[in-house]
Order: C-alpha cells, then structure tokens, then sequence
C-alpha cells in the first residue's frame, strides 16, 4: 500500500471518527444508535464508491429537486423510500410474526382520511370509471375466530390510472370504508382497478428514467384494517395476469396477496346493483394478527 493512499485513508478514518464522537453524548439511547449507525453507513458507502465532488453536488440537488416538488399532496420523498425498496424492507422489518395473518404492502401517497362510511354491500367506486367489480371476503383472527366490526378503509384508482385526488376538480371516489358484519363478512362494489404508474413527472421519475426502470404499478385495490386488539393491517390485492405483477416500481407484490377475478357476462350481480354488462368478482379473506399488547 503507498504513503499516499494510508495518509488518505487516515484522513477519511479520521473524519468519520470525529462525527461518530459528536453524537456520543445524544441522550436519547436510540437516537444515539441511529445516528451512529447512519453516520458508519454514509461515510462507507462515499467511500466504496469513491464519492465525486460533482456527485455530492448532483444528489444535493437531486434532494433539492424532491423538496421543492413535496407539498400536503405530493410526497417525493414517500416516492424515493419506495423506489429504492425501503419502505417494503421496514414492512418487512416490522411486519407481524404470525403465520396466517395477510401480508402487508406499502401504504402509498394517496390514503385520505375523511373517505365516506358505505354500508355492507355498498358501492366505494362512487363515479370512478371502470367495470364494476364485486369485492368480498372474511376478516378474521389468525385462529379462525370471525371479527365483527372491523373497520375496512378501501382505495383505488379508476379505470384511467388516476386517484381521485389526482383529480384537479376535487372530486372524491374510489374510496370508502366499511364495517365488518356479525360474522366478520364484507363486501362491497368497486370498479377493477388498472396498472398505473406512480407519479413520475419529477426527480424520483428522473432517477427511474436514468436507470431504465419503469414507473408502472400492476392493478391492485388498498386496503387498510383496524380491530381492537388486533394489529392494524395495511395491504393490496393484486389481480392475476396482471403484466406489471414481476416490476412494479415500488417492490409491492407479494404472492398471497395476488388473486384470481372472475368475469362475469350473463349473471345477475349481487346486491340489486345490476343489471351490468359485465362484472368483476374478487373474493379475499383479510386475517389479522394479534396486537403485541394484547
Ligand atoms: C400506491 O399504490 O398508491 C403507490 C404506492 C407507492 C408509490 C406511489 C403510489
Ligand atoms: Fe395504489
């Protein structure tokens, strides 16, 4: 090895040293870990890949660019997380330890939290466009125990690929919530959902376009369940033979959660809410895992 590379490498050793120890004495014990950790992990990834000077400055205006396009509707740096696989790998750091609950999924940036109640068998699409589509199923305890009056929030984008609040007119639709029955049964119309791509007209699009990644999600209909005692239980479905199910953006898929939708020309829909044309039918059981504190 040659003087000039021990006295660089001395040099930067030292620099991480002298960050390590300003946050030594931080006296919340997690914070300190964190930022320990964070600090040994930033300065050995600058190093391995030997970090440019025109580099630091292109990624300072990268998150620049992410601040700037972040308002209360769109969250560049959500995007980012998802992009880069870290927020399925915190799902997956604290997903419940419970064989038999439904898996979870990212969350995303379009939940809104004064979506409307429906009743039992009612309609969440509310005007969004796109073939009906039926959408049914238990919720229930890993042990098999029905769980009346869960509450089931549902959201979905149309036929078009577009969220309601993507929507410059303010409109609200394809999304709604609902209570479990006596026996843990739901149901509800919606309309089948459709690949879309996450918002990509900014830095996050930028990055995918660099690394000849495409910004598609394949179809799939949120869902987020809460239930005394239970953990609540933020998930999709996917729908079978979906094109993007092997590379959605955002690292989302899982297979249990991928369903199969029965179509449905000459019989009469459930509920009166027909006569349609054609119909769509998804049947999904929703099992939740305890909570820990229970
Ligand atoms: C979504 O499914 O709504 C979503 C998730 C991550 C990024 C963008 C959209
Ligand atoms: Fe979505």
């Amino acid at each position: 090895m040659s003087d000039v590379h021990v006295r660089t490498t001395d040099r930067e050793d030292a620099v991480t040293a002298e960050v390590l120890a300003s946050f030594d004495a931080t006296p919340d014990p997690r914070l300190r870990t964190v930022m320990h950790s964070l600090v040994r992990h930033l300065h050995a990834f600058a190093r391995e890949i030997r970090l440019t000077e025109s580099e630091w400055e292109t990624a300072i205006e990268f998150l620049t660019r992410a601040g700037h396009i972040t308002d209360s509707k769109r969250q560049e740096f959500i995007l980012l997380s998802d992009v880069l696989g870290l927020s399925m790998l915190t799902v997956a750091i604290n997903e419940a330890a419970a064989p038999g609950a439904t898996e979870s999924t990212v969350f995303g940036p379009f939940f809104v939290d004064d979506a409307p109640e429906i009743p039992l068998g009612g309609d969440i699409a509310r005007g969004a466009s796109g073939m009906p589509c039926h959408v049914s199923g238990q919720v229930r305890s890993v042990t098999g125990e029905p769980i009346a009056g869960a509450r089931i929030e549902v959201w979905e984008a149309d036929e078009d690929g577009f969220y309601d609040v993507q929507y410059p007119d303010g409109r609200s639709a394809g999304r709604g919530w609902l209570s479990s029955g006596i026996d843990g049964e739901y149901r509800f119309w919606s309309v089948l959902p459709a690949p879309y791509p996450i918002p990509h007209d900014g830095p996050v699009g930028d990055l995918l376009t660099a690394t000849a990644r495409g910004p598609m999600r394949p179809a799939h209909l949120h869902f987020m369940v809460t239930a005394p005692n239970f953990r609540p239980l933020i998930t999709h479905i996917f729908l079978a033979d979906d094109p993007y199910l092997d590379c959605d953006a955002v690292f989302g898929v899982k297979d249990s959660l991928v369903v199969e939708v029965t179509h449905h020309t000459d019989t009469p829909a459930p509920e009166g809410s027909g006569p349609h044309e054609g119909w769509a039918e998804i049947t999904f059981d929703l099992v939740l895992a305890p909570s820990d504190d229970r």
